[in-house]
């Protein structure tokens, strides 16, 4: 039979990196020892609280059954109580508040609650895909790109922003710029949001990953116009176990949950209470020990990265936030992901990221440090 894909599937553009991931295949065959800075995962084990707390949960049969779409109850209590503690934001666990499946889940069905076939979705460009390709696209919105620029702290500037669209995501601290969003931003933000009748969707997957004495805020801290989406995933390595949340204003709350109670059931229960028991972890707006051991790991990956490249001739930047470089390599971005591929380095060219990417790659900072010296090595050789 010859299946032939809907018109919304066809309009996903093919994946830019498959040419670059064969190739690494292929080193991989021939011995190479591959050194890889492309993946945004987590490298460090998830917390043993959190798999202790799995482990003793797996024993009660009552976490077997379904949970809710919209999450447990003592989930959504512990996500509102967290906001509490870590941002001085006061949620209605019950109305302002939702249980993702991972915020991936919570970012592309979103759209599917507000946007109309033909809607314009603002997209920063470069961005995490998932806002065009899997909240826009494939809701039959169109994505309207946004483009931002490393002189403007890859903010989007607000006076130059269509005024017509039905949503914008926007996500600090970035993936793939590791920029962040000054409070002032977020206020002119969440205003601009108002006036335009636009929907702010925060993505504040790394609010937990940040670096320098700087703390990530949450925007409900500064208006409640808006949607935001949180994540476990990097905050304590557990981006196997798809856990996320949402949460803001009431009816967009209200809208997501509707798609979710015919897409999913809600995560497995004992995966919901393991998360509770990491978000207690929790005392106060500072990180705990064990979120706050992985952070200074990464800190000092980042730190020994940009010096290394920096002796090199690349004019790296530190990133306040999230565990990605995203280094202008002055040459096109593809090119110079090649040539590092030349030596078993796999970084991401910036283009896969939207088209204001070109001249950039994104570096994840998911190796350790020895590989880290390796790959600087190797990369002497070349540059
Ligand atoms: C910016 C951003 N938002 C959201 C996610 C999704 O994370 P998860 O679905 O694991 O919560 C990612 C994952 O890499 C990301 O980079």
């Amino acid at each position: 039979m010859n299946y032939e894909f809907a018109e919304r599937l066809k309009n996903i553009p093919p994946y830019l990196f498959a040419e670059i991931e064969e190739k690494v295949s292929k080193k991989k065959a021939e011995g190479v020892d591959i050194l890889d800075f492309g993946i945004g995962d987590p490298d460090l084990p998830t917390p043993k609280l959190i798999i202790d707390e799995i482990k003793k949960q797996l024993d009660d049969p009552q976490n077997y059954q379904y949970s809710s779409s919209a999450g447990e109850r003592e989930t959504r209590v512990a996500v509102a109580e967290w906001y509490k503690t870590r941002f001085n934001v006061d949620l209605d666990p019950d109305k302002e508040v939702v249980i993702l499946l991972g915020s991936k889940e919570g970012l592309a069905n979103f759209a599917r609650a507000f946007a109309n076939a033909g809607d314009k979705i603002l997209c920063p460009d470069p961005a995490y895909p998932v806002y065009s390709l899997g909240a826009a696209l494939l809701c039959d919105a169109y994505p309207e790109y946004v483009k931002t620029y490393a002189e403007d702290g890859f903010l989007p500037q607000l006076d130059t922003l269509p005024q017509d669209g039905k949503m914008l995501y926007v996500n600090f601290p970035n993936n793939p710029t590791g920029a962040t969003a000054p409070a002032s931003y977020l206020k002119d933000l969440l205003q601009w949001g108002e006036e335009s009748k636009t929907i702010i969707c925060y993505d504040n997957a790394y609010s937990e990953m940040t670096y320098d004495d700087y703390l990530a805020p949450s925007i409900l801290e500064f208006g409640r116009n808006a949607i935001e989406f949180g994540s476990l995933s990097k905050t304590f390595n557990m981006t196997g176990y798809r856990i996320g949340y949402a949460v803001g204003d009431e009816k967009l709350i209200a809208g997501l949950k509707k798609v979710k109670s015919q897409t999913d059931s809600g995560a497995p229960k004992f995966i919901q209470k393991a998360a509770v028991t990491a978000l207690k972890t929790y005392t106060g707006p500072q990180r705990p020990a064990i979120v706050q051991e992985c952070v200074d790991i990464y800190c000092e990956r980042r730190d020994i990265f940009v010096d290394g490249l920096r002796e090199l001739g690349i004019n790296a930047q530190k990133p306040k936030g999230t565990f990605y470089l995203f280094v202008d390599v002055g040459m096109n971005a593809l090119e110079f992901a090649e040539k590092m591929l030349d030596v078993g380095i796999v970084v991401t060219p910036g283009t896969g990221y939207g088209e204001a990417g070109e001249g950039f790659v994104r570096i994840a900072l998911t190796q350790p440090k020895e590989r880290i010296f390796e790959a600087l090595e190797r990369m002497r050789k070349v540059l």
